[in-house]
């Protein structure tokens, strides 16, 4: 490696051949597309990494991710740089209303025999604000009704992503979409005032188990068959016919009348699966 003279400079722009390089090994680990536009990107999200393995070229830092004793750990970190994060909490909140209106109340009926444990999923969670939420959803419905009880499973590739959420603690002005009566329960101002942070109450971050999964991992499997699956604006960022396939193992994840949410963007039109529409972005298991 040359040594650390150009802490203060950008690198050299990437060449093409690096660009394939980099953007055919993302695509075929994490199944993210990355066409010729995304160069730009790419190069603005790496420059952190090549400064941090004092890599002075792409060429350089390809070596250093493709062929060095530090490979594994580095394709974590490229990962971690590469993946796009935005969420928010109770993004898209009609969803919310639909697992508290449509989804939960069969689940309460003693009718039905669910006695169970109702479990969720939150695919590609990112730094906790979607999983959480889901919490907050479940534990109000669970207030309501003594004896529904919820496990919520919580998985995203990034491990920089995992360890915010891990942490639960968020700037004030993220939690401005949590309805006043939620924020009271189930977050806790900083002691120090001046920081404007806020943090997940204890209980409810004991309520979700967050795991580092890659959804391009055909092998993997949840151990057990869930109510739920949240899978949202994650396959935006795929082609085709991985999402077909992620969509694939997302339906064989779920029991049969299990649901499926997708982003607001998001679709399963045009692929052959096991679903039925709900709503424009709500499916549900049919068989
Ligand atoms: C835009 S965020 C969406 C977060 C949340 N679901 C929401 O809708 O607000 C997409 C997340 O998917 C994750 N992701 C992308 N590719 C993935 C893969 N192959 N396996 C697991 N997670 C992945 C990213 O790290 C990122 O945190």
């Amino acid at each position: 490696m040359t040594n650390n003279s150009f802490h203060n400079e950008l690198a050299k722009p990437m060449t093409t051949q690096e660009f394939i390089q980099l953007s055919e090994f993302i695509h075929t680990q994490c199944g993210i597309k990355m066409p010729p536009g995304k160069k730009i990107m790419l190069e603005a999200r790496l420059q952190k990494r090549l400064k941090s393995v004092g890599a002075a070229t792409f060429g350089e830092y390809c070596e250093y991710l493709f062929n060095s004793p530090h490979s594994q750990e580095e394709l974590v970190q490229m990962i971690n740089a590469v993946t796009t994060n935005k969420t928010d909490f109770f993004r898209e909140p009609g969803h919310f209303h639909i697992l508290t209106d449509t989804v939960l109340p069969p689940f309460i009926d003693p009718a039905s025999g669910n006695g169970s444990c109702f479990t969720v999923w939150s695919a590609g969670c990112s730094s906790g604000e979607e999983p959480y939420t889901l919490a907050m959803v479940l534990s109000e419905f669970a207030a309501l009704h003594p004896g529904f009880r919820f496990s919520i499973v919580a998985t995203d590739i990034s491990t920089k992503v995992l360890e915010k959420a891990k942490l639960g603690i968020y700037d004030e002005e993220r939690i401005a979409t949590v309805p006043v009566s939620i924020k009271q329960k189930y977050l806790m101002k900083s002691k120090d005032r001046g920081k404007g942070q806020v943090r997940i109450t204890p209980e409810l971050r004991s309520q979700i188990c967050f795991e580092r999964v890659n959804l391009m991992d055909e092998q993997y499997r949840r151990p057990e068959l869930l109510d739920v699956v949240f899978c949202r604006n994650v396959i935006i960022y795929f082609e085709r016919q991985n999402q077909e396939k992620l969509l694939g193992r997302l339906c064989n994840s779920l029991k049969p009348g299990g649901y499926l949410f997708l982003g607001h963007s998001e679709t399963v039109h045009g692929f052959d699966l096991p679903l039925q529409r709900v709503t424009s972005t709500v499916y549900r298991k049919t068989a």
